[in-house]
C-alpha cells in the first residue's frame, strides 16, 4: 500500500495519470478501470494531454467503467457514458467497441450485471482501476453496509448520494433512484487500484481510511486488503 500526499488537485491528477501512462507503456493492451465524478476530471485532462503528446496510445486498450445510472438514456448529458465521451473517449484513439459501461437501460438488468462481470473476466480482468471515494466512504455506488463480497449489482441510491450528484442534473427530482455498480469484490479483483481524493470535503474519509479499521460500514476500508493499492490524496488546508 502506498500513500502519496499531494498539495494540489493538479498534482493529484498528474501523479495518477503518470501511473496509468507507465502501465500503458509497459502493456499497451491493458484493461483499464475508469471512474466518473469530480475527482477524475483533471486525470482525464492529463491522459488526453499524454495522448496528444504521443506518450501513450489507447488503440489496444479495453476499458470498463465502475457504474451507470438506471433509467436515463445512455446519451443524456448526465449519464456516465456521456461523461466518459466528453472527458476522454472523444479526445483519444480508443475504438468505440473497446470501452464499456454497464447498460442502465438493459431490459433484463440482473442479466446485465452478470454479463458485465463476465465481460471483465473475459477481457482478462482489470489491470488498473481508478477510484474516487465518497464522503461516507462509498466506492462506486457501493454505499455503507454493502457486502464486501458484492459483484456488479443494482443499487438504490441513498438520498445523500442523490443530493451530491444533483449538480449534474436540472433538479434533484431528475436524479435517478437506481444505478448499476461494480461491487466491492468486482473492484477488489483489479490487479492494481489507484484511489484519488482531494479537498477539504475528503479529509475525513481519508482519515478514516488511514485509521485502518476494516468494516462494511465504510466500504473503502476493504481496499486496505488489496495487495497493490495507491492512495493519492491531499487538501488545501
Ligand atoms: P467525486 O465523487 O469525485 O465527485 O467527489 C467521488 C465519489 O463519490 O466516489
Amino acid at each position: 500500500m502506498k500513500w502519496m500526499k499531494v498539495s494540489s488537485y493538479e498534482e493529484m491528477s498528474k501523479v495518477a495519470c503518470s501511473i496509468f501512462v507507465k502501465q500503458l507503456q509497459y502493456k499497451p493492451n491493458s484493461v483499464l478501470g475508469f471512474a466518473t465524478g469530480g475527482s477524475p476530471v483533471g486525470f482525464y485532462k492529463e491522459m488526453v494531454k499524454s495522448y496528444q503528446e504521443g506518450e501513450i496510445s489507447l488503440d489496444q486498450v479495453r476499458s470498463f467503467n465502475l457504474d451507470e445510472y438506471i433509467g436515463i438514456p445512455f446519451n443524456s448529458p448526465a449519464s456516465y457514458y456521456s461523461y466518459m465521451v466528453e472527458n476522454l473517449f472523444r479526445h483519444v484513439n480508443i475504438p468505440k467497441e473497446s470501452y464499456h459501461l454497464p447498460d442502465g437501460n438493459a431490459i433484463d438488468l440482473k442479466e446485465e450485471c452478470l454479463r458485465y462481470d463476465k465481460s471483465i473476466e473475459e477481457a482478462g480482468g482489470i489491470d488498473i482501476q481508478l477510484l474516487g471515494i465518497g464522503v461516507n466512504g462509498h466506492i462506486a455506488f457501493n454505499e455503507p453496509g454493502t457486502s464486501f463480497e458484492s459483484l456488479t449489482n443494482i443499487v438504490n441510491l441513498t438520498e445523500s448520494t442523490r443530493i451530491e450528484n444533483a449538480r449534474y442534473f436540472e433538479s434533484l427530482e431528475d436524479v435517478p433512484t437506481q444505478a448499476i455498480t461494480m461491487g466491492i469484490q468486482s473492484i477488489m479483483n483489479a490487479k492494481e487500484i489507484v484511489l484519488i481524493a482531494f479537498g477539504d470535503k475528503k479529509v475525513n474519509s481519508i482519515k478514516q481510511l488511514r485509521g485502518g479499521k476494516i468494516t462494511e460500514d465504510f466500504p473503502a476500508s476493504q481496499l486496505l486488503k488489496h495487495p497493490n493499492l495507491t492512495v493519492i490524496y491531499g487538501s488545501e488546508g
